[in-house]
């Protein structure tokens, strides 16, 4: 049984503190920090890039969990592993070539994730499972912090679940957007062993990080 980890996604974060955020967040007891990556065409919304990435670095030693939701994705993999991403996470409709993509990232020494939006269906992914290190799956439509939990997702991830154990594979499974206090325990109990949150990690209880990241760690 894997522990449960918490990938806060700075999406929520004040966006003129970043630096200073991601130590609040290391110092409420982050496991890594989610950086979703938007480029206005994958998703209706634009965030950041390398040079934010890069900058942020510096500021924390904890993993750098970067949700690439840009299309074409392939050719801007190495700048994100150059700028000091730790796990790279990409959606197979975003590359021409997915086995080519996962490849590059893992040459890159780089952990390599799939990401599954609400209906994109497991088996776009499934021959890729014993190569990949986290599946993430989308429990909202991509774009924007605190919008509402699909439930419906949690049938993929039991589904997940059960082909890791019938194949012994040790992927893990991370689940994003709208995870909140209510729902984080029906999300672990479908197999997820890494939850991302925004809102309800900086929003939540005047903002108690640290309260907040064990309240969603069943703590
Ligand atoms: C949405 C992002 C999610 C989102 C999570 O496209 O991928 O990471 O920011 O934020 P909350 O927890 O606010 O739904
Ligand atoms: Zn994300």
């Amino acid at each position: 049984m894997k522990n449960i980890q918490i990938s806060p996604s700075i999406l929520s974060a004040d966006f003129s503190q970043l630096g200073a955020e991601i130590k609040r967040l290391e110092n409420g007891g982050a496991d890594m920090i989610h950086v979703d990556v938007m480029d206005g065409h994958f998703v209706p919304n634009l965030t950041i890039g390398p040079p934010v990435i890069k900058a942020l670095r510096k500021h924390s030693s904890l993993k750098f969990d970067v949700h690439l939701m840009i299309s074409p994705v392939h050719q801007y993999i190495e700048a994100y592993a150059n700028a000091g991403a730790d796990i790279i996470t990409i959606h197979p409709e975003a590359t021409q070539n997915l086995r080519e993509s996962i490849n590059t990232i893992k040459d890159l020494k780089k952990k390599v994730g799939v990401s599954l939006n609400p209906e994109s269906k497991i088996e776009l992914i499934t021959e890729f499972l014993a190569h990949i290190d986290l599946v993430l799956i989308m429990s909202v439509n991509p774009g924007f912090g605190g919008q509402k939990f699909m439930p419906e997702v949690l049938n993929k991830i039991k589904q997940l679940k059960k082909i890791q154990q019938e194949k012994n594979l040790s992927f893990d499974i991370e689940i994003d957007g709208g995870i909140n206090f209510e729902n984080c325990k029906i999300a672990i109990d479908a197999g997820a062993n890494i939850l991302v949150s925004g809102t309800t990690i900086f929003k939540s209880n005047g903002g108690d990080i640290k309260k907040n990241i064990n309240l969603l760690k069943l703590k």
